[in-house]
C-alpha cells in the first residue's frame, strides 16, 4: 500500500486494520478524533511492545496532526515505526491511512508520535532491552 503523497516519510510496519463505523462519528458525520487517537495508540503499542518485549504504558503523545477527515466506512490502517529509544522509553511514529469505501483511494489522514515506557510487573519503568 502506498501513501497518497509518495514524497512523505515511509509508513512503517503494518500494526492495525479496522473499519470506521457510524458509532465512531462526531456531530459533523466525520470520525471522532478521540477514536482515531485510540486506534493510533493501539497501533503504536504493537510496535512498542515488540521492541520492549515487556508490558508497556503510554506516557505521552507528541506532534499529532490530523491532515484529512476519516469517513464512515473507510478502511483504517495503522503503520508504526520505532523513531527512537531512551533508557526506558520508546518513541513510535504512527501513521494512519484511510482507504475510502467507494473509491478505494488511499489517503494519509493522521500521524503523530506516541511515547511508551517499558514497565515491569509492578508497573515501574524498566530498561528497554538491546535491539
Ligand atoms: C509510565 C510511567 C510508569 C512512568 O513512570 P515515571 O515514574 O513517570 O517514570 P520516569 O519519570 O522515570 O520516566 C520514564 C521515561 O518516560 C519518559 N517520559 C516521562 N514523561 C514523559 C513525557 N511527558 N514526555 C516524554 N517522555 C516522558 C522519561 O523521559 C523516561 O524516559 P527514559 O528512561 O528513556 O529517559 C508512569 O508515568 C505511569 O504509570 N503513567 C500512567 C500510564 C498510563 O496510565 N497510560 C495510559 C494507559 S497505558
Amino acid at each position: 500500500m502506498a501513501p497518497s503523497d509518495p514524497t512523505q516519510t515511509p509508513l512503517g510496519m503494518l500494526a492495525l486494520r479496522t473499519i470506521a463505523m457510524p458509532a465512531d462519528a462526531n456531530a459533523n458525520g466525520d470520525i471522532f478524533g478521540g477514536w482515531v487517537l485510540g486506534q493510533m495508540d493501539l497501533a503504536g503499542s504493537v510496535a512498542a511492545g515488540q521492541r520492549a518485549r515487556s508490558r508497556i504504558a503510554t506516557v505521552a503523545v507528541e506532534a499529532m496532526t490530523f491532515h484529512k477527515p476519516i469517513n464512515i466506512g473507510d478502511l483504517v490502517t495503522g503503520y508504526a515505526t520505532v523513531a527512537k529509544t531512551g533508557r526506558t522509553s520508546i518513541h513510535i511514529h504512527v501513521v494512519i491511512v484511510a482507504t475510502r469505501r467507494l473509491t478505494h483511494e488511499e489517503v494519509r489522514v493522521t500521524e503523530g508520535t506516541f511515547i511508551y515506557v517499558a514497565i515491569d510487573d509492578e508497573g515501574k519503568p524498566r530498561p528497554v532491552p538491546p535491539a
